[in-house]
């Protein structure tokens, strides 16, 4: 089987699984844009796909809508794309594993009550099915890309249960950020020098009642630097999550509970 071939059948089976209705306008050629993202490499997957259904180079305003089943729900989230502020502007692959995870598993209603938080929330997906459960959601990523999680919570009418915020890994926690029940993150782990910005993060906001579900995907060797870090710290375990962990691991994806030592 050719690795292209490999690539698609890794992508619809995942799809099939989740029972994903997702639509998404593809008519932009690459650009400079993509050379500057600093996973362009993996966008032009050379062994697995990486992103799968959206182009590297999304201008501001093309759409995404991914929907996520479980027994009693079904939960629908448009996403307005904008692949210009950054690499998060587009929706990617941990992060629809963990949306998944927290609709079937969790369930409607699961969060009401919690302050949830979401690191590098990108275009803010999960963060926002987060908040269709019920959380009131801190959706937090580097600055450029606020604008596009605004522009999400608003379309997803979802601003009575989200914040937006800048929270810059490595730095302070800024003041307006309360100590969260949950922190939720995917699709982090990918740029060494931030690994231990990440680490001092999750340090400065998990307490010993902190539930933190981390969504991983591997991509490099270099990943498990990060994870070296992390232990110092941390203790993880893989969350269960049969049968969808035995699809999505295949596309190296796991689903990690943290819990600070
Ligand atoms: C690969 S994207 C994943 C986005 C989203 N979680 C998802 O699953 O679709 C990684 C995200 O981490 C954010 N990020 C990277 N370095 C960061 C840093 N030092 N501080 C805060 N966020 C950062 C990026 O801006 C980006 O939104």
């Amino acid at each position: 089987m050719t690795k292209v071939s490999l690539a698609l059948l890794v992508s619809f089976t995942l799809s099939r699984l989740f029972e994903d209705s997702r639509s998404v306008s593809r008519t932009k050629p690459m650009d400079s844009d993509d050379e500057r993202d600093p996973l362009n490499a993996f966008m032009q997957g050379s062994d697995v796909t990486v992103v799968p259904d959206q182009l590297p180079s999304v201008r501001h305003g093309e759409k995404l809508q991914l929907s996520f089943s479980g027994t009693d729900i079904t939960i629908t989230v448009d996403l307005v794309l904008d692949s210009s502020p950054g690499c998060g502007g587009v929706a990617w692959p941990a992060g629809e594993v963990l949306s998944q995870y927290l609709v079937d598993k969790l369930g409607p209603g699961s969060l009401r009550g919690k302050k949830v938080l979401e690191l590098g929330s990108g275009t803010g997906l999960v963060g926002l099915v987060a908040a269709m459960l019920g959380g009131t959601v801190y959706l937090t990523d580097q600055a450029p890309l606020l604008n596009i999680i605004r522009e999400n919570v608003e379309i997803n009418k979802l601003s009575s249960l989200c914040v937006v915020e800048e929270l810059n890994w490595g730095e302070p926690i800024p003041a307006q950020i309360p100590r969260p029940d949950v922190i939720l993150a995917a699709d982090c782990v990918y740029f060494e020098p931030a690994f231990p910005l990440l680490v001092q993060t999750l340090c400065d906001l998990v307490d010993g009642d902190t539930e933190v579900l981390f969504c991983y995907k591997k991509r490099r060797k270099a990943d498990k630097r990060f994870f070296t870090l992390l232990k110092k710290k941390f203790h993880w375990s893989n969350v269960p999550d049969e049968p969808a962990s035995a699809i999505y691991s295949r596309e190296s994806i796991s689903l990690l509970r943290l819990t600070k030592l």
